[in-house]
């Protein structure tokens, strides 16, 4: 039967999808070795412990940095690093609106004021001419987030962070081992935040990483992720504000396995995501997240592409994310914009504030950010385990697309 007059599979039809997609998370007898040897070992934390000493160091290496600071999770990453920039009351955060809350959330956490701005319709990042717009004297640093693993402008962004006196933060939570020229994401900014939560492109179940090239920085930040102290000190002594962001020994020893499988299933990855640009290039109304040419590497945490469901028989988005599950293809949420978030909306973010800022309006957070909206509201996320399957799996997924629109007049 020809894809044309094949039923939908949300209609009873024959699922598109064969074989399952490979599962996630993937781990061997390597992962159960390192918990053994840590739990036999008496020693779980870090301050005495080698596991979580060497992972940093060799995740540091990996994102092509000099230092990294294992943290317990991927947002405690971002308030670190932040608190480290010296970020706190009074001040503003230039973040994109498209995001995790965590992007957001982490700078009321210091208690200073996220601005969100639009993003670029085709790649889903910062836009950079909205940063520099966003800038008043309040400014004290730029967040980029590299979208589903697709670097942002990190030598505009870095230049208008110069040029304004900035700090620059690379929020890398889905870009393990993206790259930039040939540099890998992170090693732009003053630092760059990683997160291992189970989703992630590297996973303990939850944990963190913190990477950077200063010297200077990488102190601070040591200090604010062990309660104030400084290496080589008497351990009670506190020389300023910090927490516990301590990653325990557990998860530093599932991390340097997790490590070594990271080139091989970045590139299977970035391969994948070409291929499907090439498929889905024959599908009018499929438009997948542009990579320009100074992307050399694009780890895809999700396989993310427009639907413009005009070329669709006009379903709702919601039809189509059940049409395509129903064949057999996973989507991975995206994210509502920050801004109409209740937190935002509600006015309770002002408690994190102080001073004027608690009390003044925040213009920005009623802007109509039209790129926010169509990404949030008209895009499809492919996991990222889904891209460590073959070519076969690709084309499974763009079979499933051309079905759905080939029935699309049943689903309406
Ligand atoms: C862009 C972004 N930043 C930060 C985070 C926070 O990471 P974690 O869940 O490890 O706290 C996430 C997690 O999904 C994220 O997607």
């Amino acid at each position: 039967m020809s894809i044309a007059t094949e039923q939908p599979a949300l209609l009873g039809g024959p699922k598109t999808k064969g074989k399952p997609f490979p599962k996630w998370p993937i781990h061997d007898d390597g992962e159960r070795q390192a918990v053994l040897d840590v739990l036999e070992s008496k020693v779980w934390w870090r301050t005495p412990g080698t596991q979580t000493l060497a992972f940093e160091k060799e995740f540091a290496e990996f994102q092509h940095c000099k230092h990294g600071i294992a943290i317990t999770n991927g947002t405690h990453a971002l308030e670190v690093a932040l608190l480290a920039m010296g970020v706190g009351p009074g001040h503003e955060v230039i973040v994109p609106n498209y995001t995790f809350v965590a992007t957001a959330s982490s700078v009321l956490c210091c208690g200073a004021m996220p601005v969100m701005v639009d993003i670029e319709a085709d790649s889903h990042n910062i836009d950079p001419d909205l940063v520099e717009e966003a800038i008043t004297p309040r400014t004290k640093a730029i967040i980029a987030v590299h979208m589903g693993g697709q670097p942002a402008q990190v030598e505009r962004l870095q230049q208008i962070a110069c040029r304004h006196g900035l700090d620059l933060l690379e929020d890398c939570a889905h870009a393990h081992g993206s790259e930039w020229k040939g540099r890998r994401v992170g090693s732009f900014g003053v630092a760059g935040t990683f997160s291992f939560q189970s989703s992630k492109l590297m996973t303990a179940g939850e944990g963190g990483c913190i990477v950077t090239a200063f010297d200077q920085f990488e102190r601070q930040a040591r200090s604010v992720h062990d309660c104030g102290r400084l290496p080589g000190e008497w351990f009670y002594s506190h020389f300023q504000y910090g927490s516990n962001y301590r990653m325990s020994e557990f998860l530093g020893a599932i991390l340097r396995v997790q490590l070594r499988r990271g080139e091989e299933q970045t590139k299977r990855r970035h391969e994948n995501g070409r291929l499907l640009d090439k498929l889905f290039a024959e599908v009018d109304g499929i438009i997948p997240q542009r990579i320009p040419p100074e992307v050399t590497r694009n780890s895809h945490y999700a396989y993310i592409f427009n639907v413009d469901l005009a070329k669709f028989g006009g379903i709702s988005m919601r039809k189509f994310i059940e049409a395509m599950n129903a064949e057999g293809i996973p989507n991975q949420a995206a994210y509502p914009p920050i801004h109409a978030l209740d937190c935002f909306q509600n006015g309770s973010y002002r408690a994190k504030l102080s001073g004027d800022q608690a009390k003044e309006p925040h213009r920005f957070l009623r802007q109509p950010f039209a790129e926010t909206l169509r990404a949030a509201w008209e895009s499809y996320w492919v996991p990222q385990y889904c891209l460590l399957g073959d070519q076969e799996d690709m084309s499974e997924i763009v079979a499933a697309v051309k079905k759905i629109q080939a029935s699309a007049k049943q689903l309406v």
